[in-house]
């Protein structure tokens, strides 16, 4: 990682780091934030495929809802714009279990935590840093692969992040999701999100919803020129378009060395062998 001036980039609160776009003041009131009853998170590790969750779960609703900017975004007035909403909101973020606000956990909100292959996850964020003024640079994949693996990025491990949310994954107001699961039969991943969510969507309206949020047409949609770029679902970025890259399953092949490979496995091995996964 270069240096100059970048460490201002990021901070690092409870051994966490995030970029300074989450002010420390709004990280430390946190758990205070009064939750609603009706909330739903959007949970993930950044490069999971939020944005193409929040495009599917914005189309089941026919009665107002609002996506809002993830919760540990900005500065502390963030808490208060959020409080301000008078639709339902769904509420997106990057945020460990154990960093929720914990009015979320008491008041049984519904949350969907989304995840991916950390090895595509990996790729996906090494070209994020590389293309995002808002984060530090990376040179090279080599660079980027140890820090991954070490847990210096924004929002930490990945491992300990997934595991953080696994440990909660039985209970009811909580579903899990994969990108891989998807890609492969988006349909039956929505129709398990409207069962979820309750509510009542007809098997032709869920293909449509499908199509609508293929990679290409949310890329397109991003591209248009009334769209507005700086929406974004992730605290991390304020250019929309840097989040539509290539959309696929396995690309971390194009880049993992064997060398590479094999010690990924080895602390995967590692750090899941308490993970179902
Ligand atoms: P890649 O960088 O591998 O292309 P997030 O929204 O959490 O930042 O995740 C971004 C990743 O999700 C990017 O992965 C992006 O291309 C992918 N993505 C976004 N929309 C998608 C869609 N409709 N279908 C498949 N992948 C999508």
């Amino acid at each position: 990682m270069s240096s100059s001036g970048e460490a201002e980039l990021l901070h690092t609160f409870k051994g966490i780091p995030f970029t300074t776009r989450s002010s420390p003041e709004l990280l430390k009131s946190l758990d205070t934030f009064d939750a609603r009853e009706d909330d739903v998170l959007l949970v993930s590790y950044p490069k999971s495929g939020t944005h193409w969750l929040a495009g599917v779960i914005t189309k089941l609703y026919n009665t107002q809802v609002t996506i809002t900017s993830p919760i540990e975004f900005g500065d502390i007035s963030q808490l208060e714009e959020l409080n301000k909403l008078s639709s339902k909101r769904i509420i997106p973020t990057h945020l460990d279990y154990n960093m929720l606000p914990p009015n979320f956990k008491n008041k049984k909100c519904k949350m969907i935590y989304i995840s991916r292959n950390p090895k595509d996850t990996a790729v996906s964020m090494f070209h994020y840093y590389r293309d995002n003024p808002n984060l530090p640079t990376v040179d090279t994949w080599t660079a980027f692969f140890d820090l991954f693996l070490k847990g210096n990025v924004v929002c930490g491990s990945w491992f300990d992040h997934f595991l953080s949310w696994e440990e909660h994954e039985d209970e009811k107001n909580i579903l899990f999701l994969f990108y891989e699961d998807m890609k492969k039969d988006l349909p039956k991943v929505v129709k398990d999100i409207t069962l979820f969510l309750s509510l009542n969507i007809s098997d032709n309206d869920i293909q449509d919803i499908c199509q609508k949020s293929s990679f290409s047409e949310m890329k397109n949609d991003t591209e248009k020129e009334n769209s507005d770029p700086s929406h974004t679902v992730c605290a991390l970025t304020s250019n929309r378009k840097l989040i539509f890259r290539k959309g696929a399953v396995g690309d971390w092949k194009n880049y993992f060395t064997p060398k590479q490979n094999i010690r990924f496995q080895e602390i995967f091995n590692e750090k899941m062998k308490l993970s179902k996964m």
